[in-house]
């Protein structure tokens, strides 16, 4: 994967449309992370410096929509809809645009325009809409090293159905589109993909540095390569398990998605979480791993609870064989101890998912002790995925990780192998 990024071409004078993933957590109207933010700073910068007039995009939350034809309702709500007397239609109406109305007020994106402006010494303007008049006005008035953040992107039902007709309006004020959303790429949206029809594309440092890393490590990893996957159902983590299969030379699994494997090797598991119809699933699994000589680790003990609540009565197990009326909720120490080993001596290490319920201060040990042993591995480390990345985060081990991706659903596709769409759109080299 080769891509171009916004280094291979000209941006002096150019109008350059950035796509980031401004989709950054909010409370009260107020940014709880940047995160995001600051990932993007890079190729904003870059631009600026180097004269471009700079047009940045981006999404947040899932909006309803007071674009969207039939008033953001499916196919089926919408006969139902159709069905209704008069008066209920207006009442069912009325209530869509009230939502949508509420949205535009909760998940617009000012408060991140108003961030930039931080990061970026006041070079930020906001557009109140997206392709209307204010943007227009000022896209047209931007000078080389100024920026315009455009209303957020989801505010226009054409933009998740990729619709041609908005993907060209957004083009129509650029002459460059450079994509940095690495978080989006797993959406062929129309500000992720459908631009792309219609000026050349690249990709920013965020999404260079993102299939560098993460796909230097796939395509062509230094071994032993240990993957650690954790999580609650085996169903969220099929793809990525039989994808790494092929080239990792460990799979350490923990989190609940552990007890469907032991289920279905006959274990006891109490009242764990299991998807019984993966069962056969999970041992295939387990056996084509085997065939190819690669090491499957599940846990052999666990720390498990009377319920599902972090004070309930807890006791350590033997992970197939868990007592009665408990349920497993974390890995036990004799498994962390094997899965720590088993990531001392790797040379590529790809973690995504929790061990237990991290979120649990009692059952965090296990989600901790592998954040730790990752990070104090001297592996080209990569971490994706929410609760795995606030493990890294909590403990302050973030500069010790090669690589923190910035996607959740889109590392995960990308794990698994798959295109995705916001990338396979941009300029090879
Ligand atoms: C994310 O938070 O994973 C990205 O911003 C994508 O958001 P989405 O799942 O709403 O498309």
């Amino acid at each position: 994967m080769n891509k171009k990024s916004v280094k291979d071409v000209e941006v002096r004078g150019k109008r350059v449309f950035v796509r980031c993933d401004f989709n950054v957590p909010m409370k009260d109207g107020v940014i709880t992370s940047d995160k995001r933010i600051a990932a993007a700073i890079p190729t904003i910068q870059y631009l600026l410096e180097n004269g471009a007039k700079v047009i940045l995009c981006s999404h947040m939350g899932k909006p309803h929509n007071i674009f969207t034809e039939g008033f953001g309702l499916t196919k089926k709500e919408k006969k139902a809809v159709e069905k209704l007397p008069a008066e209920e239609q207006a009442a069912a109406k009325a209530a869509y645009l009230a939502k949508a109305g509420d949205d535009q007020k909760k998940l617009t994106l000012k408060p991140v325009a108003d961030r930039l402006n931080e990061y970026l010494s006041g070079k930020v303007t906001f557009a109140t809409d997206i392709i209307g008049d204010d943007a227009k006005a000022k896209v047209a008035a931007l000078k080389e090293g100024e920026a315009v953040l455009l209303e957020n992107v989801r505010f226009d039902a054409r933009e998740e159905k990729n619709g041609a007709d908005f993907a060209e309006a957004l083009a129509s004020m650029a002459d460059l589109f450079v994509n940095d959303a690495f978080g989006t790429a797993h959406r062929a949206h129309a500000s992720t993909e459908g631009i792309s029809h219609y000026i050349p594309a690249v990709c920013g440092f965020l999404i260079d540095k993102e299939i560098t890393i993460m796909g230097g490590a796939l395509e062509k990893p230094e071994h032993p390569f240990v993957a650690i996957l954790g999580g609650a159902k085996v169903s969220d983590k099929i793809a990525v398990i039989t994808n790494l299969i092929e080239k990792v030379d460990t799979i350490i699994i923990g989190g609940a998605m552990a007890y469907t494997f032991l289920k279905a090797q006959g274990g006891k598991i109490g009242t764990s979480l299991c998807e019984d119809d993966r069962m056969e699933l999970a041992l295939e699994l387990v056996e084509k791993a085997k065939a190819k000589g690669v090491k499957f680790l599940l846990p052999v003990d666990n720390k498990c609870g009377a319920s599902f609540d972090n004070d309930a009565e807890s006791c350590i197990c033997a992970s197939n064989d868990v007592p009665d009326g408990f349920m497993g909720m974390d890995i036990g120490p004799k498994t962390i101890e094997i899965y720590a080993e088993a990531v001392r001596d790797a040379k590529t290490v790809i973690w995504n998912g929790p061990m237990g319920v991290s979120e649990f201060e009692n059952y965090a040990a296990g989600t901790r002790a592998v954040a730790e042993a990752v990070a104090q591995s001297s592996a080209t480390s990569i971490v994706g995925g929410g609760d795995s990345t606030a493990a890294i985060e909590k403990l302050g081990f973030a500069d010790k990780i090669t690589h923190i991706s910035t996607g959740g659903g889109a590392s995960l596709e990308f794990l698994e192998g798959k295109e995705l769409p916001g990338i396979a759109c941009l300029q090879d080299k």
